[in-house]
């Protein structure tokens, strides 16, 4: 087999309204809609060569543990057979992915890694670009990775398919449309999660009396988000990315056992939000499967946020803005 390298890098993103919880586990089929926007400048670059003399995976500078192999190695597999190769060719390739930020401490760091290694696999396999094969492909690794193939807000439509084949992500604007919307992470707590958002959504979706009215709001939900991303309405997104990632840690709570990642630190920063807005701040917060918050702003009001994180809890703070397509680096 001839040696094939390429390498992609791609924002991680973060969900206004979320995915939670899946239809289908092989395929990463969601029961719901959502929508997000794109984080320049955390990146993941994810490099992909078939044929290696030392096929491994290796991740942030270390080697993947069996798992994370495992789903590479899986992922690897289904590009291969889709682009006409045989899968045991996976064993033979070399996967280096490595990103500018910490991982699994609620960032969604895999959208990124998954998005990157999608547009790196498919051209290293000698596919042409194609964003709608890419964000499918970029699903089958982790779910929220089909919103990193493009950039600024992209929506991820459920579909209706049992082949997964409608559900992928389309991107509603780009980062130039709302270059001044701010999103900063805070970093209250950077140990790795408890339970990770694969586990939690399947322990939501099986045991919480709360997960059926999750999925029923959520469509309206993005309809409301994407209409405040048209008119640029950060009150109105505000509010509606707040209330979505209230309920969607409200189901996880519900769920048996419950899933917990508040922390201290999360529900400290996030009164304080609630206080600074009350008081005519515009902040909202969002909260992915972790305890660090993204607090949403707009450039104006960016030092104001900075400083009221740094007064409640921040250990550390990654001011970002929309970014752009994944990318793949020329050789
Ligand atoms: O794509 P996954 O399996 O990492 O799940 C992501 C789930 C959330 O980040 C919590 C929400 C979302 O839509 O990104």
């Amino acid at each position: 087999m001839t040696t094939t390298k390429a390498t992609a890098i791609a924002h991680p993103n973060m969900a206004l309204v979320k995915y939670w919880g899946k239809r289908d586990e092989t395929l990463m089929l969601p029961h719901q809609s959502s929508l997000a926007v794109t984080l320049s400048p955390l990146e993941v670059r994810t490099s992909v060569e078939w044929g290696s003399a030392s096929p491994a995976v290796v991740l942030h500078g270390r080697g993947a543990t069996e798992d994370e192999a495992a789903r590479v190695r899986t992922f690897l597999e289904r590009a291969a057979v889709s682009a006409g190769r045989d899968a045991s060719s996976a064993a033979t390739a070399r996967v280096v992915s490595e990103g500018n930020f910490p991982m699994a401490a609620g960032l969604a760091s895999s959208s990124a890694a998954f998005a990157a290694l999608a547009v790196a696999t498919r051209a290293s396999l000698g596919l042409e670009r194609d964003v709608v094969a890419e964000s499918r492909l970029a699903r089958l690794g982790s779910g929220s990775a089909c919103r990193s193939v493009q950039g600024g807000f992209c929506v991820w439509s459920r579909g209706k398919r049992d082949d997964g084949e409608d559900s992928y992500a389309t991107q509603l604007a780009p980062s130039s449309h709302w270059p001044e919307l701010r999103m900063v992470a805070v970093f209250v707590d950077e140990q790795q999660k408890a339970v990770s958002s694969r586990d939690g959504m399947r322990e939501t979706v099986k045991t919480s009396p709360y997960y059926r009215a999750w999925v029923e709001s959520a469509e309206a939900e993005v309809v409301d988000a994407k209409a405040a991303v048209e008119a640029k309405d950060l009150a109105k997104l505000g509010d509606i990315g707040e209330r979505n990632a209230w309920r969607m840690h409200a189901t996880t709570l519900a769920a048996n056992p419950p899933v917990v990642y508040l922390l201290p630190g999360t529900l400290a920063l996030i009164h304080a939000v609630h206080a600074a807005r009350a008081k005519g701040l515009p902040v909202w917060f969002t909260l992915d499967a972790g305890p660090n918050p993204v607090l949403v702003t707009d450039a104006p009001h960016l030092e104001k946020v900075k400083q009221l994180a740094r007064e409640h809890g921040a250990k550390r703070l990654t001011v970002c803005e929309p970014g752009n397509d994944a990318r793949l680096e020329t050789p």
